[in-house]
């Protein structure tokens, strides 16, 4: 018997305040910076994004969306024995997000009347920007394999809104907040059932200054520019063939072949991403789950944001072949070959 770790539950979160393209047209506008619509949407696929309340933090939105991943496998806070949040906006330099998402969690389980929370069981988090789900499925798949963990809460939270530079008009228009996450357990079968069938990660550091934020703590202070940059026709480049390269290897490594995928569920940065991904791999755009033009890049969240709508819309099904990939600052990418 083999153990494969699965995917029992999803859910997502997103914050209430949610701003349009011509939203982002008047802001920008007050600081004389000119945006439109029709370029956002011709360029990137988004129309609008959501920004979290000033008092919110990405443990709150993980939270939420744990609540409802929770819920759709039929498990508690008890049940759960790993936490592992992707987050390149954690609430605090530490503890970790993952950390404070466990506690509220064991709040409001005992607020429900339950006897217990999760308490007591490891969390932490993974920083690999766009790549941050994938890292942090891989690494909660692996931990399932070895016997460490049977129940894991995967998540992927982010606030972006709060490292944006609204002067900047090539990067403020494109991210936004929201969380995304999903139960993965344990279970036996002979060959392949379903699960996790295979995943795969990398990173090469040499490019890590064409996306990234690269500001710091040091005495008290904030050093360098909190806010991020981009250099987007790099990023563009490189991450159509690194997202190639990534979803093949993953669907090799399950022993399948791309006819074998049913759906593709791609980081959701732009829609030109996705669309010449796909085209790549040569799957069709009805195979492709596209939320980006709801809620913007979402960074880690906007896998699993993704794989919640389309579960709940109904389109992913149980028994289909699912294929994850993301790719962010690092640079990092990856793929992970699910069966639901
Ligand atoms: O999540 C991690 C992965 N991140 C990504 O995958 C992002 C990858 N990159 C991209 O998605 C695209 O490169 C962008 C959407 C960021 C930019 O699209 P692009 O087609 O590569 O445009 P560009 O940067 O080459 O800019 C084209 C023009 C420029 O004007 P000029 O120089 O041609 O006169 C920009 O100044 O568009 C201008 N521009 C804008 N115009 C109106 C840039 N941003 C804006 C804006 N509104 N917000």
């Amino acid at each position: 018997m083999k153990v494969y770790a699965r995917i029992t539950g999803t859910g997502s979160y997103l914050p209430e305040q949610r701003l349009t393209n011509q939203d982002m047209v008047e802001r920008l506008a007050a600081r004389n910076i000119e945006t439109s619509d029709d370029w956002i949407v011709e360029r990137t696929g988004i129309r609008s994004r959501h920004f979290a309340h000033p008092d919110s933090s990405s443990s709150d939105l993980a939270f939420q969306a744990c609540r409802r991943a929770l819920a759709a496998a039929g498990r508690k806070a008890a049940d759960v024995d790993l936490i592992v949040v992707a987050t390149s906006t954690p609430d605090m330099v530490f503890p970790s997000t993952a950390s404070i998402l466990q506690h509220k969690l064991t709040l409001a389980a005992l607020a429900d009347g339950e006897e217990r929370g999760a308490a007591g069981c490891p969390a932490f988090d993974v920083q690999a920007v766009c790549t941050g789900f994938i890292y942090a499925l891989t690494v909660a798949d692996a931990m399932i394999k070895t016997g460490a963990a049977r129940c894991a809460l995967v998540v992927g939270a982010e606030v972006f809104s709060r490292i944006l530079d609204f002067n900047d008009r090539t990067t403020c228009v494109l991210f936004g907040d929201g969380a995304g996450a999903v139960v993965l357990e344990a279970t036996e079968h002979e060959g392949h059932g379903s699960g996790i069938l295979a995943a795969e990660i990398h990173a090469d550091g040499k490019h890590r200054e064409i996306l990234c934020t690269p500001g710091t703590v040091s005495g008290g202070q904030v050093l360098g520019d909190p806010t991020l940059k981009m250099d987007g026709p790099a990023v563009f480049k490189l991450a159509v063939g690194l997202l190639d390269a990534a979803a093949r290897g993953a669907v090799e490594k399950a022993g399948l072949t791309l006819d074998d995928v049913d759906w593709l569920v791609p980081h959701q940065a732009n829609i030109r991403i996705m669309q010449s991904t796909a085209k790549k791999l040569k799957l069709t755009d009805d195979r492709v789950i596209v939320t980006v033009h709801d809620h913007g890049n979402t960074s880690a969240a906007s896998i699993p944001l993704a794989l919640d709508q389309a579960v709940h819309d109904g389109r992913i099904q149980q028994g289909q072949n699912v294929l994850l990939e993301g790719v962010g600052g690092g640079f990092t990418w990856g793929a992970v070959m699910v069966r639901m």
